[in-house]
C-alpha cells in the first residue's frame, strides 16, 4: 500500500491544499495530511485548531487522514508508514524552495520521495498569506477556502470588531 504524506503549515487550509488532496486520494492509496507544528513560522493558528479545520474539510474523505506533527519530516513521514512526501507546486516562485527541502529531505532520508502535483490553474494564485491579508480588511474569502474554515475566519472577523 502506497501512503503519501502531505505535510504543511495550512495556516490555513484554502481550496489550493484541498484540490491537492483530492487528486492525490485518486493516486495513493492513503494520504496523511500532517499539519506541521512549524514553530519558526508563528503561524495564525494553534496546532490544534488548524489540525481540526483541515479534519473538518477532508478528513471524511476515503483513504485521507489528518494528523497534526512535530519535528523532522522524513521522520514523522516514516513513523506513519508514508513512502513519499507529496508537495504542490504553484508556479516557479515554489519551485527554489520546494527543490530544496526535497532535496535535504532526500538527505536525510534516501528513500523517501518527494512527490509534487501541480496546483491546478485555478488555485495556482491561492496563498494563505494572502487568505490572511483578506480576512485582515474583512474581505470575502468564502470561494477560497473550504466551508467550516471559512466559518472559522467568518467567527475570527466577528470577534474582532
Ligand atoms: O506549508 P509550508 O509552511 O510550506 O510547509 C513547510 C513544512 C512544514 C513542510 C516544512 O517546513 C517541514 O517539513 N518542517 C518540518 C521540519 C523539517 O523536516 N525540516 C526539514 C525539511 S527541509
Amino acid at each position: 500500500m502506497t501512503t503519501a504524506i502531505y505535510p504543511g503549515s495550512f495556516d490555513p487550509f484554502h481550496n489550493g491544499h484541498l484540490d491537492i488532496v483530492l487528486r492525490a486520494s485518486r493516486i495513493f492509496e492513503q494520504v496523511v495530511v500532517a499539519v506541521a507544528e512549524n514553530p519558526g513560522k508563528s503561524p495564525w493558528f494553534d496546532l490544534k485548531t488548524r489540525t481540526a479545520l483541515c479534519e473538518a474539510s477532508v478528513g471524511h474523505l476515503p483513504g485521507v487522514r489528518v494528523t497534526g506533527s512535530r519535528g523532522l519530516t522524513v521522520a514523522f513521514a516514516r513513523a506513519q508508514g508514508a513512502q513519499v512526501i507529496l508537495r504542490g507546486l504553484r508556479a516557479v516562485l515554489d519551485f527554489d524552495y520546494e527543490v530544496q527541502m526535497a532535496m535535504m529531505n532526500r538527505h536525510l532520508d534516501r528513500e523517501m520521495e518527494t512527490f509534487f502535483l501541480l496546483t491546478s490553474n485555478r488555485y495556482s494564485y491561492l496563498s494563505s498569506s494572502l487568505i490572511k491579508q483578506l480576512v485582515d480588511v474583512d474581505a470575502p474569502v468564502e470561494d477560497l477556502v473550504p466551508e467550516p474554515v471559512h466559518r472559522h475566519l467568518m467567527a475570527l472577523s466577528r470577534h474582532r470588531t
